[in-house]
């Protein structure tokens, strides 16, 4: 595919035949991907070099004044115990009431898939006027671009969260500062058993087009019309 920036600054795409072979990939890979829970996921997980690739696509993603406003915090086996034992507190913090079998169903979520790390937002890091919802579409494009990346290297990958995020010994264990939100665990491993994909939303389900209302606007006034006077 040739890309090239004229002097306008607008990037041409020349879509050639081999360009469909990219789009048919992208695509591919896009459709391709779906949650596969952490119970589903088995050891191998990505060796390192393929980690640092997973991991580096998150740097791709669109970063409104580049503030870097999202990490990742890795959870190495060493840190599995702990981490068990943190989300047992977890769910202690918020029902004191927890049976000793809810607790270990709790703790038993450390120790499921190869690869585990948090992702985390800053919601005040840089510039304070990107708001917070800026710098967590930012984290979902890095998020989405590590799953992508791991889905082409043929891995599974899952999404998840809960309460525990909120709890402050979660937050506590993983350094979090006082502006950092933990956002969702993520997962990455060799796929043991998959669902059915889910069916997809279809274009018309989520694309509108916007309609203008002249009146309600204003935008039907003529040059030098008053709105006023209609
Ligand atoms: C931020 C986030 C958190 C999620 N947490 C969970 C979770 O805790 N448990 C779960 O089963 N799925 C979780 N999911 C995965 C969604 O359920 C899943 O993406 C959705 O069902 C669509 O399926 P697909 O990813 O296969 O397309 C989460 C997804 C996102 C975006």
């Amino acid at each position: 595919m040739d890309v090239f920036a004229p002097m306008d600054g607008l990037v041409k795409v020349d879509t050639t035949p081999t360009d469909m072979d990219l789009v048919n990939t992208v695509a591919t890979l896009m459709q391709v991907r779906q949650t596969i829970l952490p119970k589903r996921l088995m050891q191998p997980g990505p060796d390192p070099a393929q980690l640092r690739l997973i991991l580096e696509a998150a740097a791709s993603a669109p970063d409104h004044g580049q503030l870097l406003p999202w990490r990742f915090v890795t959870v190495p086996d060493a840190a599995r115990a702990t981490l068990a034992q943190v989300f047992g507190e977890a769910l202690l913090e918020r029902d004191p009431q927890a049976t000793g079998d809810q607790v270990l169903q709790a703790q038993e979520k450390a120790y499921r898939s190869p690869f585990l790390t948090l992702v985390v937002v800053d919601a005040m890091r840089g510039d304070p006027e990107i708001d917070l919802h800026e710098r967590i579409v930012s984290a979902g494009c890095a998020v989405q671009n590590v799953l992508l990346m791991a889905t082409a290297l043929g891995f599974g990958s899952a999404l998840t969260s809960g309460k525990a995020l909120k709890s402050t010994v979660l937050c506590r264990l993983f350094g979090l500062g006082p502006h950092e939100h933990a956002l969702c665990f993520l997962s990455i491993g060799s796929v043991q058993s998959r669902k059915k994909a889910r069916p997809r939303p279809v274009h018309d389900d989520f694309v509108s087009v916007l309609t203008v209302d002249p009146i309600a606007t204003g935008s039907g006034r003529q040059p030098g019309e008053n709105p006023a006077a209609r």
